[in-house]
Order: structure tokens, then sequence, then C-alpha cells
């Protein structure tokens, strides 16, 4: 059994995690300063003898004695990072900075919650690891996309100069139960939406594809980069590679949910990329994982939950 700090373990892929690692019997500490986490996330582990949850802010400098650290701690949808976005600057680096001080001294493991953002817009289909992206650093989603860019950087050299036993996962689009209903990110947005009977909003003319891969899927591949062995680093790309155009997310939602809402559409945000969608050779061939949970079970296991909670 190992005593494990989760930061941001009381956001939507963070309360997953902290599930996932008490039913494999491990002791967890959840870390959160509750910007976009709730505590209705994990309310339901509060009684658990082995887990522990901690008012704090990553960015700030703290000891405690754990024997590995997930690095989830920050603002995920643009609405929610661009709200302070030094803040979120903050959290990326000085929280990677932190985090990565602690494993130094306790000699752990280290796992970052990184992102497909680091391929910016890309100009390469589908994104392989060895791709450096195309981003821009001035941008509205700069403090996100340079912020979790300088993480990573923090990371490798942290990996070189000191030894750190790093594994950096590139997140692409995932969803399930626990989003927030209010966050603006798509497949929550639909859903809500749908069940509102309101317009369902799509940016752009919907022809603009993503992936779209379910948080358990997600979940599994953290815990297996976690255990692979020291030479494994990453990055590595986890995500679902099936493409959707946007405009069949919102017919299929629709769909599922038997909504009357009707399709609008809007002009596309700033620095939306026009396609995403990753490679997982390498996950495949070092994690032995691939996503296995299709798009409308994926769907309808999280509208049950909007169902209940929006
Ligand atoms: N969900 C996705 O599709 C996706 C895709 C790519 C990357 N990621 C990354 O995965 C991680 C988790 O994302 P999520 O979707 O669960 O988002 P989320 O917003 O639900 O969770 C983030 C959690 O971090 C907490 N947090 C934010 N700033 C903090 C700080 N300074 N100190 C302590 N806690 C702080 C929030 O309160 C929240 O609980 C993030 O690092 C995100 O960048 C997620």
């Amino acid at each position: 059994m190992k005593r494990i700090l989760v930061t941001g373990g009381a956001g939507f892929l963070g309360s997953h995690l902290c599930e996932r690692l008490l039913q494999m019997g491990h002791a967890v500490v959840c870390l959160d300063n509750f910007f976009t986490g709730v505590k209705s996330n994990v309310h339901h582990l509060l009684d658990h003898s082995d887990f522990e949850l901690l008012e704090r802010d990553v960015a700030a400098p703290f000891h405690i004695e754990v024997d590995e650290i997930y690095n989830l701690a920050c603002p995920a949808s643009p609405i929610h990072y661009q709200f302070d976005p030094v803040q979120t600057v903050k959290t990326s680096v000085l929280g990677a900075m932190n985090m990565l001080e602690l494993a130094k001294n306790l000699k752990i493991k280290i796992f970052q919650a990184s992102t497909s953002e680091v391929y910016g817009d890309p100009h390469v289909h589908p994104q392989p690891e060895s791709y450096w992206g195309n981003v821009n650093p001035v941008g509205l989603r700069s403090c996100y996309d340079e912020g979790k860019r300088c993480a990573e950087t923090l990371f490798f050299d942290y990996h070189r100069q000191y030894g750190v036993n790093i594994k950096v996962g590139r997140i692409f689009n995932t969803y399930g139960p626990r989003m927030l209903p209010n966050d603006g990110r798509v497949v929550s947005n639909f859903i809500v939406q749908a069940l509102r009977n309101d317009p369902i909003t799509i940016y752009g003319d919907g022809k603009q594809t993503r992936s779209f891969c379910y948080v358990d899927d997600l979940i599994e591949a953290f815990v297996r980069i976690m255990a692979t062995d020291d030479s494994c680093t990453g990055p590595i790309n986890l995500g679902n590679p099936s493409e959707f155009h946007i405009v069949d997310l919102a017919k299929m939602v629709i769909e599922l949910t038997g909504s009357k809402s009707s399709l609008v559409f809007q002009p596309l945000p700033h620095d939306d990329p026009k396609q995403r969608k990753p490679d997982i050779t390498l996950a495949k061939s070092v994690l032995h994982w691939q996503p296995k949970i299709e798009l409308k079970e994926g769907l309808l296991a999280t509208i049950a939950y909007f169902q209940n909670h929006a």
C-alpha cells in the first residue's frame, strides 16, 4: 500500500483518480484549492479511512510524506483558465516546480497531467509525441498552453539535472461524469443544453474535429504509466483516436437525450484548433493500452450523471 498525493484531486479527472487509487488499496491525499474542483466530487470518499483532503494552493511550496505524486492541479476549461490567466501560469509553472521539488527530495515518482494543447493548432495530423506543435505564445489560450509547455520543460530538466523519475502524459479531450455543467467544454455544454431543450451552440461551422476519451479509459492509462519502469518518462499521448465532427457530436447528443434542441452556429473563438486527434502508437506499445469505451456508451453514462446534476 502506497500513500499517494493527487493534486487537483477534487476536480473532474482527479476525483476519478482518487477513487481508483483507493480501490487499488492505496492511501490517497487529495490536494485542491477548489478553484474548479468541488467538495461534492469527493464527498463519498471523505469517510474512507485512507482518504485525506487538504485545501491548499499547489503554487505555494509545502512538504508532505508520500510515495508517489499525480500532479493534476490546473483549471482545464478555457472559461476557467482565462478567468485569471496569471494564476493559471502560476498554477502550471510554480505548481509543477513545487511538486518536482517534493519528488526530488523524497526520491519518488511524479506524473504530470499535460495536455494536447502543447500541440496548439497543429500542422501535423494526427499528432505524434515527436511533433513540437504550433502554439501562439501571446494569445488568450497561451496562459494554459505555454504554462503546460513550461511545466513539461521543468519535468524534463528535473529528470536530466536531478534524476527525478518523471511520467508525462499528454491528455486529449476527456469527458464523463463530474465535469462542471457550466465550464464551456464541448461535451458537457452540449449535454446540458440538450437536457434543457435549449439551442445547442456550435462554434464555427461544426466541421472541426475532436476525439473524445471516456474518463475511465484515461484513468486506466494514468495508473499504467505510473507503473512503468524508470526509463519511461513520456511524453505519451493519452486519448481516444476516434475522430468526430463537432456537429455530429451535437446530433448524437440530441438523439441520445431525446432533446428538442436546435443547432445554432456562432463565430469560432480565438486560437481554437481545427483538428485534434492523438497518435497513440506509443501508448499502445509501452502501456499496452487503448481506449475501450465507445462514444455512445460514454455519452450515455455522462448524460445519466447530468440528468441528476445539471
Ligand atoms: N479533462 C481533459 O480533457 C483534460 C485534457 C488535457 C489536460 N487535462 C489536465 O488534467 C488536469 C485535470 O483536469 P480536469 O479536467 O480534471 O480539470 P478540473 O478543472 O476539473 O480539475 C482541476 C483541479 O485542479 C484544482 N486546482 C486548480 N488550480 C489549483 C491550485 N493552484 N492549487 C490546487 N488545486 C488547484 C481545481 O480546483 C480542480 O479541482 C489538468 O491539469 C488539466 O490541464 C485535462
